[in-house]
């Protein structure tokens, strides 16, 4: 009885203290990510509009973004699946798309999306530690073109199956003395990779998502005061799940201090019962149930002995 509760005890403990610590870590990464992709949401709606009556092949600037988002560019482009596969696209604002690009599942026109989040909006939805943006975020989504009202479409696979998409930034910042600028591409899911610039502006990928130019921060101000308040509301994070874990540990082992209390009590009022009845002594009592069948039977026989009296 005394073992398993000491070690369930702790097992709670632990799984309180491991939920608090892992549990600020992956919000923050979900919430930058949810955030970014919600952003990619808007700014389709807001492309797709830009698109009336769409020549294929031209590129429509949304016009009408709303006062909170104000410095981020944004295009569309309507396509044929098949004429980008053959041709290409020369030249989509900073992107050069080659020939060869294949889209799928299978649509007949499809949709590029770009998107400029300026360097204001960069940082806010791709932050990335310890490196400093030396361009804006641009992005190249595609989507299916089919439906231009449509809303809160999933992207396309796109995979350039020749030669790679070209992304040649515009005004990118020079990196500091001793350092190197490296491309940056972030996945859909949010995943970050590097890859060295081409050209001094220039980045290649096979895939769609958002890119940049980067370079590794060297002892920034504002870099480093984020981490130490992250590391710091860590700490808090800790220490509350600490607090929370042993509070919750003292009820679990008050709880069951009761319960064994309760059950010892209530296992003593069975066998005092259990003794009154017999007519035992409560020294006999407490040495337990294997006495009790014994007990009953020498409490029958003077009962019998008193039927047959009369
Ligand atoms: C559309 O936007 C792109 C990039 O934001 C810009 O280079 C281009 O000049 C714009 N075109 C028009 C017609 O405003
Ligand atoms: C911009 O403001 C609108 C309301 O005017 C709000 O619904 C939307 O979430 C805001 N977007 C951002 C990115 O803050
Ligand atoms: C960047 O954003 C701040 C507020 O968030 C604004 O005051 C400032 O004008 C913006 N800068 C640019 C270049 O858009
Ligand atoms: C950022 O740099 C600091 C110090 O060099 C390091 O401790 C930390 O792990 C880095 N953060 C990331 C996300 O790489
Ligand atoms: C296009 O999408 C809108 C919004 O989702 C929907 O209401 C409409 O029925 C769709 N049109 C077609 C032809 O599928
Ligand atoms: C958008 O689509 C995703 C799944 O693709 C769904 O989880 C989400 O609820 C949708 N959002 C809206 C506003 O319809
Ligand atoms: C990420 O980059 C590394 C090298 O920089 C490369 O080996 C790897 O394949 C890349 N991952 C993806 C998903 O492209």
């Amino acid at each position: 009885m005394k073992l398993p509760f000491p070690s369930l005890a702790i097992l709670v403990f632990l799984l309180v203290l491991m939920c608090f610590e892992s549990l600020p870590h992956v919000k923050a990464q979900l919430s930058s990510n949810k955030e970014a992709k919600a952003l990619d949401v808007i700014l389709q709606q807001y492309a797709y509009k830009a698109l009336v009556n769409p020549k294929t092949g031209t590129i429509y600037n949304a016009t009408q973004l709303p006062s909170n988002l104000t410095g981020i560019k944004v295009s569309s482009l309507r396509l044929r699946s098949g004429s980008l596969r053959r041709k290409g696209f020369h030249m989509y604002n900073e992107f050069d798309i080659p020939k060869g690009l294949i889209v799928s599942p299978y649509v007949e026109r499809l949709v590029l999306v770009y998107q400029n989040l300026d360097n204001n909006w960069s940082n806010r939805y791709y932050p990335l530690p310890n490196y400093t943006y030396l361009a804006p975020i641009l992005g190249l989504l595609a989507y299916d073109g089919s439906n231009l009202s449509a809303t809160n479409l999933s992207e396309l696979d796109v995979d350039a199956s020749g030669d790679t998409i070209l992304v040649k930034f515009q005004d990118v910042k020079s990196p500091p003395h001793g350092t190197v600028a490296k491309c940056v591409w972030f996945d859909l899911q949010g995943s970050s990779n590097f890859s060295n610039v081409k050209k001094g502006n220039t980045c290649s990928t096979s895939q769609q998502g958002h890119f940049s130019i980067v370079v590794k921060s060297t002892v920034s101000p504002a870099i480093p005061s984020q981490e130490g308040e992250k590391k710091k509301s860590k700490k808090v994070w800790i220490i509350v799940g600490s607090v929370v874990g042993g509070l919750v540990l003292l009820v679990v082992v008050l709880f069951l201090i009761l319960c064994v209390k309760k059950y010892k009590h209530k296992k003593k009022m069975q066998s005092m019962e259990r003794a009154a009845d017999v007519g035992e002594t409560l020294q006999m009592a407490s040495i337990g149930d294997t006495k009790a069948p014994a007990a009953t039977v020498t409490r029958t026989q003077p009962t019998l002995e008193h039927e047959y009296a009369p």
